[in-house]
């Protein structure tokens, strides 16, 4: 298999199956290769450096998905994968939802964001500090999608950044039925009911139907 002009192509009998990923972002890459684990290997934009950074103009995590294997997949052979999330918190009319990467302005931070998204949230009771991460993947192949995946988790948030684990929002998102933080929690927990695990369960029950 050639990494380079084949990613997701199928292997070779001592070769693992590679799936690209339309994104930049490690932590999504570091989570995905976890929850999928050994048997496959996941590569992303960072190591093929001769893909475009795919605009994200969609106003659904849905159409922001679809862009981003679309774009990448005309210019790989295979599938690509692409993963867009976010936070939606109700009290903010589910802001900041498909701006979550840049809520605080363009090449902010995670902690800027999350600041943020507290300042306007300062004052609320738990009763209306409900939220939700949401997760679509899509798989496209040649800039056409084949399907897209929906992944939610409930929450609620806290009123402070609690705990140093995962990335982006993790700190202030407590899941329901918990009293810690994804950045309290262990990446176990976390991925056992993650937006993202869930919707890459279908994900994979799609790809092993395909043979
Ligand atoms: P995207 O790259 O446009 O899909 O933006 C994703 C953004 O949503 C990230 O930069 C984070 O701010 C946030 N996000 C997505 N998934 C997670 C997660 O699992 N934990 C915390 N924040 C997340």
């Amino acid at each position: 298999m050639e990494t380079e002009n084949n990613p997701s192509a199928k292997p070779s009998q001592h070769e693992k199956p590679e799936i690209l990923l339309a994104t930049r972002n490690k932590h999504k890459t570091r989570e995905i290769q976890t929850m999928l684990g050994e048997g496959v290997l996941v590569t992303d934009a960072t190591q093929h450096e001769h893909l475009p950074e795919i605009e994200e103009t969609g106003t659904t995590f849905e159409e922001n998905s679809k862009l981003k294997a679309e774009g990448i997949s005309l210019h790989v052979s295979g599938i690509v994968l692409a993963d867009d999330s976010g936070l939606e918190v109700d009290a903010l009319g589910k802001e900041p939802g498909v701006y979550s990467a840049r809520y605080a302005g363009p090449g902010c931070t995670d902690e800027e964001n999350t600041a943020l998204v507290l300042k306007r949230m300062k004052g609320f009771p738990d009763e209306v500090r409900t939220a939700r991460f949401r997760c679509v993947l899509a798989v496209a192949e040649n800039g056409v999608t084949l399907a897209t995946f929906d992944g939610t988790v409930e929450g609620i948030l806290a009123h402070e950044v609690r705990g140093v684990g995962g990335f982006g929002y993790d700190p202030i998102f407590m899941p329901i039925g918990y009293k810690e933080s994804f950045g309290e929690l262990s990446s176990e927990i976390k991925h056992s009911m993650s937006h993202r695990s869930r919707a890459l369960a279908q994900f994979r029950e799609w790809w092993a139907s395909r043979g």
